[in-house]
């Protein structure tokens, strides 16, 4: 049976903890320079219907480092279920590659991408969900508290994406989550209550940020307009108004805080130059452990380890 990674809960917390100790070795490895090529004469086809930075740079740096090849293509190659169906380009690229990279709109579409390739298929970010990226920050926080014990993780702004990983990360590891959000703006429901009567995990929605903030370990945010929604954004400034990351909200933790943010920031929207640039805030962390839990899932998937 071959994997795939497009949710967290495709994978156990065994599997979590576990990913989380392969990243650990491979970027120790990474670091030292020392020659690892698991990947040696393999190839993965990398899908972007959107933009990217971190998961293109991360994915074909980290696939190329491991010995392997890694082909960027982007929105004018494959218009992914508009040139032709998603269940015929995913059997024509699993036929050419060893593993498939996807970063689309519709999450229906990943899903047939999987049911169809006879390869292993990792979700690099869909409407629904950003599973790669939510692994690196756990594994971000996990370096730097040292361990995940009681933690308190306060996303402010939008129930997007971000947040459904963060929902599917506590069906598996046991946190403390509120998504401080305006009314309108809750992530979906289902995947709340999912995570809700997974009964693992404390997970809390709240209109009031400065409420909800209070005793966070860790602060989390993203950009209030996403990839698809950029035409909303200036009514979305309006309605996002007092969700804004800044001094005074990482104040209002009233501890020694983190800040987080996926990236790519809009400074001066979602959050400030300030806090970005604050001791709190390990954004350069978290993108840099893109590429090593990357890595450790490829190595997973792929059977490698
Ligand atoms: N965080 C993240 O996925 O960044 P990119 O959109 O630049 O890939
Ligand atoms: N929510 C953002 C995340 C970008 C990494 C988006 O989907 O655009």
């Amino acid at each position: 049976m071959k994997r795939d990674f497009l949710h967290i809960t495709d994978f156990t917390a065994a599997e979590i903890h576990e990913t989380f100790s392969i990243a650990k070795e491979v970027k120790e490895r990474f670091k030292r320079r020392e020659k690892y090529k698991p990947f040696k004469d393999h190839t993965m086809a990398m899908v972007f219907t959107k933009e990217s930075a971190r998961t293109r740079i991360s994915f074909e740096t980290g696939f190329s480092r491991m010995g392997g090849h890694a082909l960027y293509l982007g929105p004018s190659d494959i218009s992914v279920g508009k040139r032709e169906a998603v269940k015929d380009i995913a059997r024509v690229i699993a036929n050419y590659n060893d593993v498939i990279m996807a970063r689309l709109f519709d999450h229906e579409h990943i899903l047939t991408m999987a049911e169809y390739s006879s390869v292993p298929v990792i979700n690099g970010l869909t409407d629904y969900n950003h599973p790669c990226q939510i692994m690196a920050d756990m594994l971000t926080i996990l370096e730097h508290r040292g361990n995940l014990d009681d933690l308190k993780i306060v996303y402010v702004g939008d129930g997007n994406n971000i947040v459904h990983s963060w929902l599917k990360m506590a069906e598996r590891l046991p946190i403390h989550f509120v998504c401080a959000c305006p009314a309108g703006y809750e992530p979906d429901l289902k995947t709340f209550n999912e995570a809700k009567q997974a009964g693992l995990s404390k997970v809390e929605i709240s209109n009031d940020p400065m409420a909800a903030v209070k005793g966070a370990d860790i602060v989390y945010t993203d950009v209030w307009a996403s990839m698809g929604q950029k035409q909303e954004a200036d009514e979305r400034k309006k309605r996002f108004s007092g969700f804004q990351v800044n001094d005074e909200l990482m104040a209002a933790t009233g501890k020694k805080s983190l800040f987080m943010h996926c990236l790519p920031a809009e400074r001066g929207v979602e959050t400030t130059d300030s806090v970005m640039e604050s001791e709190a805030s390990i954004v350069f962390d978290e993108a840099e452990n893109r590429m090593h839990i990357q890595n450790a899932i490829l190595l997973k998937i792929c059977g490698k380890v």
